[in-house]
């Protein structure tokens, strides 16, 4: 399949991301479980995980709530073989890894009984088309769930830069002149109550350094600067030194024993209803 191409896909792909993905899951997965337990009230279902990465959210799904299937779907063939190489199916039943594209998906209509979308679709230019095909793939009375970052979300004191300006500015600068959006996580209830899902919920998981290892929230900053400080530079405009000082603020903020950071993410669930797949088809 010839691979299309968009603004964040090199951060999306180079080998930082490995590791932000891994040290995510680990510090999020704990708040979180919870809420997806709701999703997977009944075991064999089955799962589509749209843009999977390097599939840490779809082998903890085959071991905590057995589902029939859950294949994860992404763009990156480099991302899907990390997650092969890592959680072989011989161990993960029903786990499977396939190359496709979120806004076109390869599967038919009410295929699946669940769509997860986590991490994704504040780095696409198409968000609103992965969310139609994600109406589109699973069945009237299915679940959509979402992980939809939004980075005016981001809280750091004590810092020596302004770390609201970084995000908006800098981050937000980077997004937006590489076609995508770094606030998308506050529009998704609205887009769902468009789509006339049910039982919308919006939990916040709230990733502190109170709640979670402080090295461990570190190390998810550290990661993002060793994936994203050049292609922010690139689109931002800013100085690479800027950038990563930026950066370099917040780690020290977050891993200094009076500092306090937060990183607060929107986890979204609803209902697929006849009306919603009616709208999704007309879009
Ligand atoms: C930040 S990662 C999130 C990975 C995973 N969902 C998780 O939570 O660990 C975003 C993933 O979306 C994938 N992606 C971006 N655009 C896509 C598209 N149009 N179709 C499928 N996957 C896409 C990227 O290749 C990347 O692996």
């Amino acid at each position: 399949m010839p691979t299309k191409t968009y603004g964040q896909r090199e951060p999306m792909e180079n080998e930082a991301m490995e590791h932000t993905l891994e040290t995510q899951a680990r510090a999020i997965w704990p708040q979180e479980k919870p809420y997806l337990r709701k999703i997977f009230n009944r075991t064999g279902l089955r799962v589509l995980d749209v843009g999977c990465g390097t599939g840490e959210i779809s082998s903890r799904i085959v071991k905590e709530f057995s589902p029939r299937e859950v294949v994860g779907l992404d763009l990156a063939e480099v991302n899907l073989l990390r997650a092969r190489e890592r959680f072989d199916p011989a161990r993960y039943p029903g786990l499977s890894f396939l190359q496709g594209d979120a806004t076109e998906i390869q599967f038919e209509d009410n295929r699946f009984d669940v769509a997860l979308c986590r991490h994704m679709l504040q780095a696409v230019s198409e968000p609103q088309k992965v969310i139609r095909e994600m109406v589109r793939v699973v069945r009237p009375g299915g679940w959509l769930y979402f992980l939809a970052e939004d980075y005016g979300m981001l809280f750091f004191h004590p810092t020596m830069y302004d770390a609201d300006e970084f995000f908006r500015e800098f981050g937000g600068k980077a997004a937006q002149r590489s076609g995508s959006n770094l606030r998308h996580g506050r529009t998704m209830p609205s887009k769902l109550m468009e789509l006339r899902c049910s039982e919308i919920e919006v939990n916040y998981l709230c990733i502190d350094t109170l709640r979670v290892d402080r090295k461990l929230l570190a190390q998810i900053f550290i990661h993002w600067r060793e994936g994203f400080e050049r292609w922010i530079s690139e689109y931002s405009g800013q100085p690479l030194d800027d950038v990563r000082n930026r950066f370099n603020d917040i780690i020290e903020c977050t891993l200094r024993p009076d500092g306090y950071a937060v990183w607060l993410i929107p986890s979204i669930s609803a209902r697929i209803t006849e009306e919603s797949k009616q709208i999704a088809a007309n879009d």
